[in-house]
């Protein structure tokens, strides 16, 4: 049975909104690793106060975890949606779904293996490959939100 294609325009909003925090968590991110503060929350999965307001010590790692939360629930609803929705698009998007899961794993061991060199730099490329694919599944689903606007103004 072939899939509805319904409205293509909530993808690209869910991988919009997606791709806006991806980028907020990488700049944190790298701006954590520049300003050496990636033990700053030897914890796991959160800092020690939770998700209370952190101390200043530990406010970059914090909002780190924690806006990584809403970024993969981002993720995970652009692939639920773009699967049974927007056709084109569902490959990138499940791909995403996977590797945002397997950055957080990437996440957990840069902590508990205290910065080990080698995870970090997974932890960065699995970042680029994660913004990657976010960025095609929101270049594929505006494209195709684009061409059913102009389909029905016909
Ligand atoms: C969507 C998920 C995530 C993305 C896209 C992401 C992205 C990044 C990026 C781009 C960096 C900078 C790396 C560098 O400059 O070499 C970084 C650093 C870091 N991330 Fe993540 N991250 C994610 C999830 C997590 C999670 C779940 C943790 C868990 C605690 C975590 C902990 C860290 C730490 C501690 C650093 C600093 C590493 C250092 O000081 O060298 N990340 N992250």
């Amino acid at each position: 049975m072939e899939v509805q294609q319904q409205s293509p325009k909530v993808g690209a909003g869910l991988s919009f909104a997606a791709l806006t925090m991806l980028y907020s968590v990488m700049l944190l991110g790298v701006y954590i690793t520049a300003s050496h503060q990636g033990l700053s929350c030897p914890d796991w999965p959160l800092c020690p106060n939770g998700f209370a307001l952190p101390s200043e010590r530990h406010f970059f790692e914090h909002y780190h975890r924690v806006m990584v939360i809403i970024t993969a629930a981002l993720i995970y609803m652009t692939a639920a949606y773009t699967f049974w929705n927007t056709k084109p698009a569902r490959r990138t998007a499940m791909i995403a779904a996977i590797v945002v899961s397997v950055q957080i794993v990437f996440g957990m061991l840069v902590v508990t293996l205290r910065l080990e060199p080698l995870i970090v730099a997974i932890h960065l490329s699995t970042g680029i490959l994660l913004f990657a694919m976010t960025l095609i599944t929101f270049l594929t689903s505006l494209r195709l939100a684009r061409r059913r606007r102009e389909s029905t103004t016909l």
